[in-house]
């Protein structure tokens, strides 16, 4: 933030004490207030984005890389719902730069470092792109073909030898979180999976989908009486316990997921109908609190303690996103869905009241004077659930290859010759991983070339 003269800190500060409790003056039932909400919160973030530390490297954000590919989610579906062209060139660059030698974003830059879930937002990204017809740069691999990169780099990382199945957090035994299992990473490539089946009908990912979804039920991830979605287990104790912090995100992530797979089973599958239903009445239970009216989206675990983190203020904003389309492959949905958007909207545009300008958004929709807190993350949540309630404008379902989406299939994209392909580590052994705990010495002193070379030796 630019620093300011006493003067006119003062001046604004008594101009904004005014300005404080109106925030953006939203009617959600009007589209042109809608997007003008939409465009305010897109331009601050974008202002954040250009003034990065690391604005050489496109899609880079400053400590963080997987936000990267989120933000761009969202100024894709952004786009799609305003028709404002206005930042695509920045992300067409940012989501390109990002893809990786072998089109699959696991960029060697950053590889050594990433988790599952890291690599898959940007998975998800090119799959929204490919569902939204969006842009295609000549001499670039398709959307699809990006998305199938991403799939078909994290499925040789299944993990049976541990919980007889999953996906770990981390891909590498020197990271810590490599003994998790988590929701975001599982259910990421299960909805990623159900997707791709959507778009392409090709069977195989649908069996994967299935495969990632009961593996998940048969820990206590997804328990199937309350529908209540863990954080984590762990392969320390054969996934028996898990971490159970309530994140919106990990619901939205399998939700959404199997609302695709209730479509591509033609909605004859009562497993994917009562697990949509499940997930959809967890969610409201748990993230809507009745005391701020039961449609105002909050992730609490969080926002009450006043502690989110940067990761943490976005996922409300992938569940506000999820939901949205949910309602376009389910329309029965809509009646229960558009409230909860259309709250959280509400709340999210008074929050939208901060900073110098009295415009930056702050994080607890759910309170109705600016919370102080800001940041690119806070922009993209409001940007998400802004844009998301214009999908009453917008009501096709995602595009499919049988319903005009071009996107080319590449099933064999991101199997690429890179040494660095994480496939060998699920064949591990115990004497590499307790060899690999080792090398984290090594590793803090700085010697990454040594370490890279031993890993992808090993
Ligand atoms: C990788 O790092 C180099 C050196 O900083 C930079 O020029 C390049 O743009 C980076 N690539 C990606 C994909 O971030
Ligand atoms: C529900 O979970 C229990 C306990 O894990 C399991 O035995 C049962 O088969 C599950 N039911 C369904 C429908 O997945
Ligand atoms: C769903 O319906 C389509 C069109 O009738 C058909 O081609 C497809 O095989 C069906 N899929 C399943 C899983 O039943
Ligand atoms: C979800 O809630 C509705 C309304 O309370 C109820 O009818 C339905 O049985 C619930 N579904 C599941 C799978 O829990
Ligand atoms: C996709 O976009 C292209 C222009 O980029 C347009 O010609 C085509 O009609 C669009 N397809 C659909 C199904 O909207
Ligand atoms: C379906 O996907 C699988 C897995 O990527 C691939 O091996 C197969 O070739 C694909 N089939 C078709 C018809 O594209």
């Amino acid at each position: 933030m630019r620093p300011l003269g006493w003067l006119r800190g003062l001046f604004l500060t008594v101009l904004l004490a005014g300005q404080g409790a109106i925030g953006i003056d939203l009617n959600v039932n009007d589209p042109e207030s809608l997007k003008s909400a939409a465009a305010l919160s897109a331009s601050i973030m974008m202002d954040y984005y250009n003034a990065r530390e690391s604005r050489d490297i496109p899609g880079k954000l400053d400590g963080t890389w997987w936000e990267g590919g989120a933000i761009f989610m969202t100024l894709i579906q952004y786009w799609y719902f305003t028709g404002d062209t206005t930042y695509n060139a920045a992300v067409s660059e940012g989501m390109y730069w990002q893809k990786g030698k072998d089109n699959d974003y696991f960029p060697s830059n950053y590889s050594n470092y990433l988790g599952n879930d890291d690599q898959m937002f940007w998975g998800l990204a090119a799959m929204t792109a490919a569902e939204l017809n969006y842009t295609e740069n000549a001499g670039e691999p398709s959307w699809l073909a990006l998305a199938q990169g991403v799939f078909n780099t994290q499925v040789p990382r299944w993990d049976p030898d541990n919980c007889h199945g999953g996906m770990r957090w981390q891909i590498w035994p020197y990271q810590a979180g490599y003994d998790i299992k988590n929701a975001v990473s599982n259910g990421g490539l299960f909805q990623l999976a159900a997707r791709l089946a959507v778009y392409t009908g090709n069977q195989t990912y649908a069996d994967w989908a299935e495969k990632i979804w009961d593996w998940s039920m048969s820990t206590p991830l997804i328990k199937n009486q309350t529908w209540t979605v863990a954080d984590t287990v762990s392969t320390e104790n054969q996934c028996a316990d898990s971490g159970d912090i309530q994140w919106t995100y990990n619901y939205g992530i399998y939700l959404f997921g199997a609302a695709y797979m209730y479509k591509f089973t033609n909605q004859t599958v009562p497993k994917w109908k009562i697990g949509m239903e499940g997930l959809m009445n967890a969610t409201w239970r748990e993230f809507y609190p009745q005391q701020y009216g039961g449609n105002i989206v909050t992730d609490f675990s969080c926002e009450i303690p006043k502690n989110c983190d940067g990761n943490q203020v976005l996922f409300k904003g992938f569940l506000s996103a999820w939901l949205a389309f949910l309602t376009t492959l389910q329309p029965e949905t809509k009646d229960i869905i558009m409230p909860k958007l259309q709250g959280s909207a509400v709340g999210a545009a008074k929050q939208c009241s901060g900073g110098n300008d009295g415009k930056h958004c702050g994080s607890r929709w759910y309170q109705d004077t600016w919370d102080g807190t800001s940041g690119i993350g806070q922009q993209m949540a409001a940007l998400a659930v802004f844009a998301s309630n214009l999908v009453t404008e917008k009501t096709q379902a995602p595009l499919t290859s049988n319903t005009g989406g071009t996107s080319q299939s590449d099933p064999s994209a991101g199997t690429g010759t890179d040494q660095s392909s994480p496939a060998q580590l699920s064949k591990i052994s115990t004497g590499d991983r307790a060899g690999a705990g080792i090398l984290t010495g090594v590793f803090l002193t700085g010697w990454i070339g040594a370490l890279t070379w031993m890993i992808r030796g090993g």
